[in-house]
């Protein structure tokens, strides 16, 4: 037998991000009976009944009405498609209708995925050596392990309780000059990140697009959750601010819709000029890079989507807001419940912060919540979270963990928390031993 011995095989296999998603699956199946803050998977609950031919049946219509005539429109569906995607001007008007996102067509490619966005924006953004990725710090694990599997530098770049933190940012840029590296992309999630749930504030997204206009960068702005934002309390989001087309925006419809379609889409209207050639948009560019990865996205998926996305009027707004009020109520759910055993008594410096949208709360403890705490509270106390370590390129987070309310029905909301505050009594107390207060928020 052939055997590979994995130092052999590219570094990235050994990338502690991917252990440790390993091991949550690893130990979720585990206890397969335990409740679980784990998944920042979207609840099931709106897959129940979901009527595919109807929607696959809006699609086809549409193409057909839309000048493709019934046969070419029947048989879109069963044929390889282009790369750039089948249904860019119907995300486009949802886009521009919904978010002031004002975005030609061609300067969108329909991916597998917002992971696969991030895969081909590094990949055509990251050049040489000294092209780094600055994250927000925390951050989510499939922009660093995509930078892992490139090869690519990353800078993490601390955020507050009003998201990034941009002087950080400026000094980063300033620093990598002096190592003769520049920042060329930031990667940032400005609605309900995920990990922290953080939320950058209005004022500080003109000024992250100054900045990158100064420095030269684009930013990656990665929309998952910016449709959980209360009615009436949303922000725009950065690449509606982006006069200077300096932000590559990212989406999924993998929350809004279903996870198993796998379709994403990125908004890249930036200019890449060849010498003696016109101009294309960078959305030509990454669908070039797409045919060496997945060729295009499947089109029964991205029917399924447009045909959803048509059923509800062309509205991002409107497809998501049932969904959007489900983990609005989950995330309350959840505060509610964890301000009730804070009540009850939690061990001085258990404290958390209060987003309000996204699917994720994250809590401190004073003690490390590594991995032989997780073992100890499934196995004690039935309830599962996420340790936030993984999710630090800067190192920190080892006493944080993160809770998400997405997958829980409310009763299960109250149990798991009842259960995680008995787990926190037991095993979250300083080790000076100082005595039991309220939980508090940070
Ligand atoms: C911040 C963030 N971006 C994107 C995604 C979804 O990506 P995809 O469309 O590849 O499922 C997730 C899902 O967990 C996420 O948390």
């Amino acid at each position: 037998m052939t055997v590979l011995p994995r130092d052999v095989l590219h570094a990235s296999l050994q990338d502690p991000v991917l252990e440790s998603i390993g091991f949550l699956n690893e130990i979720m199946g585990r206890y397969p009976d335990a409740l679980s803050f784990a998944p920042g998977a979207p609840h099931p609950a709106p897959y129940e009944g979901l009527d595919t031919a109807r929607y696959l049946d809006r699609f086809t219509a549409h193409a057909a009405a839309s000048g493709l005539g019934p046969e070419r429109a029947a048989r879109l569906l069963y044929e390889y498609g282009p790369a750039r995607g089948l249904i860019n001007g119907i995300v486009a008007d949802a886009l521009r209708r919904d978010q002031g996102i004002d975005a030609d067509p061609d300067a969108l490619v329909i991916t597998v995925g917002a992971q696969e966005a991030m895969f081909l924006v590094l990949r055509a953004l990251i050049a040489s050596p000294g092209d780094v990725l600055a994250v927000s710090d925390p951050c989510f694990v499939g922009i660093t392990s995509a930078a892992s599997l490139l090869g690519a530098a990353v800078v993490p770049v601390p955020e507050d309780a009003d998201g990034l933190d941009v002087g950080a940012l400026a000094e980063a840029c300033r620093a990598a000059r002096r190592s003769g590296r520049r920042i060329r992309a930031c990667y940032v999630a400005p609605d309900y990140a995920n990990p922290g749930g953080t939320r950058m504030a209005a004022g500080r997204r003109p000024r992250l697009l100054e900045l990158a206009a100064q420095e030269d960068f684009l930013v990656l702005e990665d929309n998952a959750y910016g449709f959980t934002a209360p009615p009436g309390a949303e922000l725009p989001a950065l690449k509606a601010l982006d006069g200077g087309r300096r932000v590559v925006h990212i989406g999924t419809f993998a929350k809004v819709c279903f996870p198993g379609a796998r379709v994403g889409y990125v908004v890249a209207d930036q200019s890449v000029s060849t010498a003696g050639a016109a101009a294309v948009p960078l959305a030509a560019e990454l669908a070039r890079l797409k045919t060496a990865v997945t060729v295009n996205t499947s089109p029964v998926c991205q029917a399924l989507i447009a045909g959803m996305l048509l059923e509800h009027g062309g509205s991002l707004a409107e497809l998501s807001r049932a969904r959007s009020a489900l983990y609005r109520r989950n995330l309350a759910r959840l505060l509610r419940a964890l301000d009730r055993e804070g009540a009850a008594g939690l061990p001085e410096g258990v404290e958390w912060n209060r987003p309000g949208g996204g699917f994720f709360v994250r809590m401190r403890l004073p003690v490390p919540a590594d991995a032989g705490l997780l073992e100890v509270s499934a196995a004690g106390y039935g309830v599962l979270w996420t340790p936030m370590a993984p999710f630090h390129p800067g190192g920190g987070g080892t006493r944080t963990l993160r809770l998400s309310c997405s997958y829980l029905e409310p009763e299960e909301i109250d149990e798991g928390v009842r259960r995680l505050g008995a787990f926190l009594r037991e095993h979250a107390r300083p080790r000076s031993g100082a005595g039991a207060r309220p939980g508090g928020s940070s």
